[in-house]
């Protein structure tokens, strides 16, 4: 059945463990997650992004999600916005199903340009109200998502802020953090970390230096009724790097978040952890191996096939590692 976020991750913090966010454009995405989340007995949390709303329709979208609920009946889903970008994206999210948005007031409704915080403060604010009054919940963010290695928010294509960010935007100030949850209202905050969008963050394996988990355990320390989120969560495996790049692909070597650092949140009050670049390189490999190894096949469900095993398995490893697995 579909629930609220506040719902999903109150239950969380009580037992302790975290949630992934997939995010979800097609059914078979939404096939593939439910299985593994059916697999481990998990609830999971599918999150559509504005190109996702775009690219399926809001109808297909909501009766997707709907079938996946009817399919499987004992799992708790939220359908949850992700990277809202002014109260009508919100709003018609909620209108459409969604249980649960993500009004992103860190960047100006562009999603490019940084926005000052009484901006932040006041379209959260806003947002929560209208949300709550109709029983959803609502995420907010506060900081800038980027590399403190290049001062640069990464994704060329999506939401990312344009031009260089000093380190005091893309680490979420605690005190500030204090503020801004009282004000908003919010069920939920995504805090900056050092993680960015897309499968290129790290240059290495991230350390402290550019990876601030102790800026977590600042903010968790100051708000520890808070839910976190980490933005930016996928870990980019060298497994997958290599399968794409073993089949015609290109992809430069990359580093992302390890799961044990997201592991470590999750003790420090990280109870959402996004996740879209590691869902979609699972599903390219396999496409890519099909079509290199198979060069005569064209029925999609050949390529399609596979490439859901490979998101099941990757979504069933998440949802063990972070302890979701068993809470359904
Ligand atoms: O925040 C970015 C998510 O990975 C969604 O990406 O806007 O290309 O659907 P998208
Ligand atoms: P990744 O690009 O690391 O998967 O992050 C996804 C995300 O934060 C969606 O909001
Ligand atoms: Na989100
Ligand atoms: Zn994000």
């Amino acid at each position: 059945a579909l629930i609220t976020l506040r719902q999903l991750l109150d239950h969380a913090a009580e037992n302790g463990y975290g949630v992934p966010a997939f995010n979800i454009n097609n059914m078979e995405q939404g096939l593939a997650i439910l299985r593994a989340a059916a697999a481990t007995d998990a609830p999971v949390i599918l999150q559509a992004s504005r190109g996702a709303r775009s690219y399926a329709g809001d109808v297909m979208l909501r009766h997707m999600v709907q079938a996946l609920a009817e399919t499987h009946p004992d799992i708790p889903i939220v359908l949850h916005q992700d990277h809202g970008n002014n109260d009508a994206t919100c709003l018609s999210a909620i209108r459409h199903g969604f249980t649960s948005v993500m009004m992103d007031g860190s960047l100006e409704e562009d999603m490019k340009t940084p926005a000052s915080y009484d901006y932040n403060v006041e379209t959260t604010r806003r947002v929560s109200a209208a949300a709550h009054a109709v029983g959803a919940s609502v995420e907010g963010e506060l900081g800038v998502l980027g590399s403190l290695e290049t001062g640069e928010a990464g994704e060329e294509d999506g939401s990312g802020a344009e031009g260089k960010l000093s380190r005091d935007q893309l680490l979420t100030d605690p005190d500030q953090a204090v503020d801004f949850v009282a004000r908003t209202k919010c069920d939920a905050l995504a805090i900056a970390c050092g993680t960015s969008h897309g499968a290129y963050k790290f240059s290495r394996k991230p350390d402290g230096e550019i990876l601030s988990m102790a800026t977590i355990a600042r903010i968790h320390e100051k708000l520890p009724g808070t839910h976190l989120v980490m933005h930016g969560s996928s870990s980019v495996p060298q497994a997958l790097q290599d399968l794409i790049n073993a089949h015609g692909g290109e992809m430069p070597q990359t580093y992302g978040v390890p799961v044990e650092e997201i592991e470590k949140g999750i003790r420090m009050g990280v109870r959402k952890v996004n996740i879209d670049t590691d869902c979609r390189m699972a599903m390219t490999g396999q496409f890519r191996k099909v079509a290199a190894e198979k060069p005569a096949e064209f029925d999609p469900r050949k390529f399609l096939v596979p490439a859901m095993k490979e998101l099941e398995d990757l979504c069933r490893d998440r949802f063990e590692r972070f302890g979701t697995a068993g809470q359904a």
